[in-house]
């Protein structure tokens, strides 16, 4: 039997989410701190839920709604967002509040939301639509491809809050809800790798999205996931306009994997002589750190080295799921090249080459190559060729 608590965060404004605290791998993407699905009850004339949490939690929603008002009198719920994790608990409120209205944007969320839950009954909205609730007004503001077709974020001007869903949030499960009852540094540096892993490939819709909401009065964004911001509101907001700008800074990421050590031999050299022409640089084995943190430090680092050795004529798996995953996030304003070692063919390298370039980077450098294990010579020359390019 679930006991939770709705938490106040305005008058008769709620937040009755849920803390995913275990949670580690939210679809590939390592969350080492947890997460929240947060959703949001409106005491107004008409009882309004905005969005749900994510199916698994859907007692702990309902047991909160249940701890401030019955569920059944709910007469609108705002679906800002198709995917799971906002809208897996609707069928199961829409059963318990058979008579609500469930906004979802038009035709995206319409389609999105029949498609997984079939028919329920749902309200599509377009850019500019508004409604009454009784003394608040709600007013929805299509966010397309931030990071779905669907999502859409709410604007409600008497309480001046937005309800942001994907936007402005992390991964990161606590026992406050609120920006300045948490670590900022924590809050922005889980923010960021939430950007880099989800928003990276939309930057100019969030640079749309941010002239959009530019407009609006915001003193408090209530987000989908993590904390609600009410006191650095400022420091989200210019975090998104810096990290939509495609900006990039002179740092280096080495990433690679290695067999017998030769290639990891090599990645080191590279790494260190990065570090010696002033560029700072991070050194990652992709066997033993996740491809969301890699992300997240290649995000807005100018300069990728990425190393494989050979194996099967072809590039060592991990490091194939590596350019994947990076060419998926569509990455701007880099530049790059490949290196390893090999015993024989050496095919790996000029793969790795190849699918840097096809995700976007530019090729700075030519690529290197080290039959069997690198001479002293070799660094040294590795080191010159970083030294002297004209990057
Ligand atoms: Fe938090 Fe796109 O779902």
């Amino acid at each position: 039997m679930n006991n939770c608590k709705a938490v106040k965060i305005a008058e008769n404004i709620y937040w009755v989410g849920a803390v995913d605290w275990s949670l580690r791998n939210f679809h590939g993407y390592k969350t080492h701190r947890g997460t929240t699905y947060n959703a949001y009850l409106i005491l107004d004339e008409k009882i309004t839920l905005i969005d749900t949490v994510k199916d698994t939690f859907k007692d702990e929603l309902i047991s909160r709604i249940s701890s401030v008002i019955n569920p059944a009198k709910i007469e609108i719920i705002v679906s800002s967002h198709v995917e799971p994790d906002h809208s897996s608990s609707l069928p199961a409120t829409a059963e318990i509040a058979p008579a609500a209205e469930i906004i979802t944007s038009s035709p995206n969320g319409l389609k999105g939301l029949t498609g997984r839950y079939g028919k329920l009954n749902y309200k599509p909205v377009k850019a500019g639509d508004s409604i009454s609730i009784g003394k608040r007004t709600l007013q929805f503001v299509p966010t397309p491809m931030l990071h779905w077709p669907d999502s859409m974020v709410t604007y409600c001007p008497e309480e001046k809050i937005l309800f942001s869903n994907d936007a402005f949030g992390e991964h990161l499960a606590t026992s406050m809800r609120f920006d300045d009852e948490n670590d900022l540094k924590i809050i922005l540096d889980e923010a960021k790798k939430y950007y880099a892993n989800i928003l990276m490939p939309f930057g100019k819709q969030a640079q749309n999205a941010l002239k959009t909401l530019g407009g609006l009065e915001i003193e408090m964004i209530a987000t989908g996931h993590g904390v609600i911001w009410r006191k650095n509101i400022p420091a989200i907001l210019d975090a998104y306009k810096e990290w939509s700008s495609g900006e990039v800074k002179e740092r280096a990421v080495v990433v690679f994997d290695t067999m017998w050590h030769s290639t990891e031999i090599i990645a080191r050299t590279i790494a260190e002589s990065f570090a010696k022409r002033g560029i700072p640089a991070a050194y990652y084995d992709v066997k033993t750190t996740p491809l969301a943190d890699i992300a997240t430090d290649i995000f807005q680092s100018k300069y990728l080295a990425v190393g494989s050795p050979t194996i099967h004529n072809g590039i060592m798996p991990t490091i194939a799921e590596f350019l994947c995953y990076i060419k998926g996030l569509q990455p701007v304003n880099h530049k790059a090249f490949a290196f390893g070692s090999y015993g024989w063919g050496g095919q790996s390298i000029g793969m790795v080459e190849d699918e840097l370039k096809a995700a976007g980077f530019d090729i700075c450098l030519e690529k290197i190559r080290i039959a069997h294990v690198p001479t002293k010579e070799q660094l040294d020359e590795i080191t010159e060729k970083i030294l002297s390019a004209e990057f």
